[in-house]
């Protein structure tokens, strides 16, 4: 949520700037905005709302005068509508101070009406002016000290917030901090760089630092310097970014999120690479910590969204391999209850951005109260594995459509990984050598569905493309896909959608099919459980009797659903725990597909940002 990115070297910062939030749109693109401090020494700054087009265009029509100094902002509104007045930066000290935020202050409204009984005037309805405006008064108090004022104003605020900074009377200085919100250094040459990830700088450097929670950061072209609230200098951590620009690029496909998909083999691959040994999966990054697994007997996994079904799957495969009891919470609803967790409850959270703020805030609670607590995570340096005992990272690369695709599978298969690994390490699984094989096989099959079933499921989805609601059922561990499905469905394409427990259907909404009604069902492999197979081609019997037409992704070779489905995908053969890797592929294309065909942008949807950085 918002993308920040600031920037000191001897290059002209606007492009800069606009490469950066280019790169971070997909957290926010409600508005956009830079502020720059010119050769001259004076500060100038251009903000609009709508996406970041916009924004360019507008410079392009009356640049800014530019200088080797920056801040650049996309906006995620939270406080005040997407307007052109609270857009990032805002100003104050007569203008010759900027500030960009990414957060809620939750105590703006005390320091709003401090500022006010003070004579300022607002022109914003945001909590960032109120954090400039407090910034501009401290910096008078504090003899023209932008780093002391800044530190003074960061121990007022509450709640989450990343700031940036900058003074026309500093030329070659941008201050930033992070409580619970994102904020990452760039290494350069000559130059620095700060941004909400990597991706704000990933085109000129992938030397890394991390900021820790609470602390504030000064960087100028040679020198970064980093300290806690309280003053005290603090070593940052450093890390290597293992991607590249190229990684983060669209590469001539119609989007990212055409990319993405198209991307699952290899993201499912890079996550299994190096975590198997002799026929068993070994992950390096738990060696020593057997701890971790053995005297549990509880596991919660806890993630929001599409990170929650992956987590749905990851029940069914740690409970059949771990035999340890595992229930999975959305965080935020985890929090603010009284959950029963201790030392022997195992807390692993799941995220790909690393930043979401429900996630983080339930790790935190989970550690508080004393549980052990393990993160799957995509990025590099972000918050949640920073604040998790352990940390067991997906390869998907770089994400960037908002729609989560390439990430849900790594999520998934670092979950199998875990599942197996939690097996050996409790004496739980004897031989895991079957089902080591399949991990193995999944990248081939991933593409196999890749292939074989795209321009047949992109058909299905120009036919419906007038469709106003769509079902979505399974069983077992193909109910998270019909709820992912489902996810995908509404968040790009604007439809009603729907994901059932197959066997919830009769307890209650049966009631909505009707004739006509489009229902995805997925069938389980009768290999794996004729029973659980004969329930949902029951199912299926069940809602065909009432008009729906049915859509059913099943395995090859499953004559028994041939006669009651309106349609078919295939996907290979598979374990059981397997099949769902390949199963949502084509939900997503079709999701995809029919978003297209509404003539909808895919990469972002309306309403929505990708990393949710509040509460
Ligand atoms: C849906 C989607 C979201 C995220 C959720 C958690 O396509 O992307 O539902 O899965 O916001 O995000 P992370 O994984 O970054 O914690």
């Amino acid at each position: 949520m918002c993308g920040i990115v600031g920037y000191v070297g001897p290059r002209p910062s606007q492009d800069i700037l606009l490469a950066g939030l280019a790169r971070l749109e997909y957290r926010g693109y409600d508005s956009a905005g830079v502020a720059v401090i010119d050769g001259g020494g004076s500060l100038g700054m251009r903000k609009k709302a709508g996406k970041l087009a916009v924004l360019r265009d507008s410079l392009a029509d009356a640049p800014l005068p530019d200088g080797s100094t920056g801040i650049g902002h996309t906006r995620w509104a939270t406080h005040g509508g997407p307007t052109d007045g609270n857009a990032h930066p805002h100003l104050a000290d007569d203008d010759k101070l900027a500030v960009i935020h990414n957060g809620i202050i939750e105590n703006f409204s005390a320091l709003r009406e401090e500022l006010l009984a003070d004579g300022v005037v607002f022109r914003s309805e945001t909590d960032t002016e109120v954090a400039a405006a407090l910034l501009g008064r401290a910096y008078a108090d504090n003899g023209g000290d932008l780093q002391l004022a800044f530190r003074s104003v960061v121990n007022r605020l509450e709640g989450a917030f990343t700031l940036l900074a900058m003074h026309e009377d500093h030329p070659g200085l941008v201050v930033g901090a992070r409580r619970n919100s994102p904020l990452v250094i760039g290494l350069g040459e000559g130059e620095n760089f700060l941004g909400s990830d990597v991706a704000a700088f990933i085109e000129y450097t992938r030397k890394a630092l991390a900021i820790g929670q609470d602390q504030i950061v000064s960087i100028t072209p040679d020198a970064v310097t980093v300290m806690d609230f309280a003053g005290t200098p603090v070593e940052p951590e450093p890390f290597d970014v293992s991607w590249d620009a190229a990684a983060a690029e669209k590469g001539g496909w119609s989007s990212f999120m055409a990319k993405e998909v198209a991307e699952q083999p290899e993201a499912v691959a890079n996550t299994i690479r190096g975590r198997i040994k002799d026929g068993q999966v070994v992950i390096p990054e738990l060696e020593g910590l057997d701890e971790l697994f053995i005297g549990i007997n509880r596991v919660i996994i806890t993630a929001c969204g599409t990170a929650s079904y992956a987590a749905l799957v990851g029940k069914y495969a740690i409970e059949q391999w771990a035999r340890v009891a595992v229930d999975v919470e959305l965080a935020h609803e985890f929090r603010y209850r009284d959950p029963v967790i201790g030392a022997d409850t195992l807390v692993v959270s799941i995220s790909q951005s690393g930043e979401t703020m429900d996630t983080l805030m339930a790790v935190k609670y989970a550690r508080e109260r004393g549980a052990r607590t393990l993160s799957i995570c995509n990025t590099q340096g972000a918050t949640i594995p920073r604040e998790s005992d352990a940390v067991v990272y997906t390869h998907a690369g770089p994400e960037v459509a908002v729609a989560s695709t390439k990430a849900f599978s790594a999520q998934i298969t670092a979950l199998l990984l875990l599942g197996l690994h939690m097996g050996r390490v409790r004496g739980a699984v004897a031989d895991a050598s079957v089902d080591v094989a399949e991990l193995a096989a999944l990248p081939e099959k991933i593409a196999k569905v890749l292939e074989s079933e795209h321009e047949h499921v992109t058909q299905l989805a120009g036919w419906m493309a007038d469709t106003r609601s769509v079902l979505f059922l399974g069983r077992h561990v193909g109910y998270p896909i019909a709820l992912e499905g489902a996810l995908k469905l509404k968040e790009i394409s604007y439809i009603h959608a729907e994901g059932f427990a197959a066997g919830e259907l009769k307890h209650g909404p049966i009631a909505l099919i009707e004739p006509g009604q489009p229902v995805f069902v997925l069938v389980p492999s009768p290999r794996h459980s004729a029973l659980v197979h004969s329930k949902v081609v029951s199912n299926i019997q069940e809602i065909r009797a009432r008009g729906a037409r049915v859509i059913v992704i099943a395995e090859e070779g499953d004559a028994a659903v041939l006669p009651f489905a309106d349609e078919v995908i295939h996907i290979p053969l598979a374990g059981a725990m397997f099949e769902p890797l390949l199963a949502v592929v084509p939900l997503q294309i079709f999701a995809m597909a029919l978003a297209t065909a509404k003539g909808l942008d895919v990469d972002q949807p309306r309403n929505l940002a990708k990393s949710v950085t509040v509460e």
